[in-house]
């Protein structure tokens, strides 16, 4: 049996879309999906997702939409405009917000965030979800199972639960990953976290990693040390 493939994507967490061009350029020609999050779209906007694609890579625009159905609609149609490969929106905008996002024809896949891999079991306790975290991922990804998300986004700590449950209709996305050993750039925010290979055994589709790569001294060897360990 083989076994199904996971893929890396890359957080381009840059400043500005110098830095992000710079590291573009560094890893050209590797299998890599990019990652456009709030802080450089917020600065540099639709140039930063054009960057990408002038080298022929695919953007998940991590804008992590969580707002009423018909302004996340919108902003789904807006990001379909950018032709970008998938979009981020918090699941715990409930259903009628995700099945308004889903019910565009023409659009992305949509990404389902569950609990940020930066909570721990204390701070989540302290946000007003009345179940532990588990239990609140399991509830927030069958919302987006039963209304049209394409995936799941959650630590690699709660990937296993997720395929299991979920596997065959939703892909899993895990950031909070960290590799091991020196030069892991240590976990800073992230609190639930694992290795790549132990990310990609719990069974993720694709990993998310921004600073181990972002900080290292040599961007495309960190990334190739990478791929080879999730296949
Ligand atoms: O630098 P690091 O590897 O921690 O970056 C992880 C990236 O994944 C960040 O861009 C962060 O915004 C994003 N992310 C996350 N947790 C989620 C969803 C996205 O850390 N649940």
């Amino acid at each position: 049996m083989t076994m199904p493939r996971t893929e890396l994507i890359v957080a381009l967490d840059t400043p500005t879309l110098r830095e992000a061009a710079s590291l573009l350029k560094e890893l050209d020609g590797l299998p890599l999906i990019y990652k456009i999050g709030s802080s450089l779209f917020t600065l540099e906007g639709p140039k930063a997702v054009e960057a990408v694609h002038k080298r022929g890579g695919r953007v998940f625009l991590d804008l992590k939409f969580h707002d009423i159905p018909n302004t996340v609609r919108n902003a789904v149609r807006s990001a379909a405009e950018l032709g970008v490969y998938s979009v981020s929106l918090h699941l715990s905008g409930g259903e009628e917000m995700l099945r308004a996002a889903a019910g565009e024809k023409k659009r992305p896949l949509l990404w389902g965030i569950t609990v940020l891999t930066s909570f721990d079991r204390r701070s989540f306790s302290r946000t007003g979800f009345r179940h532990g975290i588990e239990r609140t991922i399991s509830d927030l990804a069958a919302i987006g199972a039963g209304n049209g998300a394409d995936g799941i986004v959650c630590s690699p700590k709660e990937a296993a639960l997720v395929k299991e449950r979920y596997g065959r209709k939703l892909r899993v996305i895990t950031p909070g990953i960290r590799p091991a050993g020196p030069g892991d750039g240590g976990k800073e925010d992230q609190k639930r976290v694992m290795t790549p290979a132990q990310a990609a055994a719990a069974g993720a589709d694709f990993i998310v990693v921004g600073r181990p790569v972002l900080q290292a001294a040599d961007p495309a060897e960190t990334v190739t040390r990478i791929l080879k360990e999730i296949r």
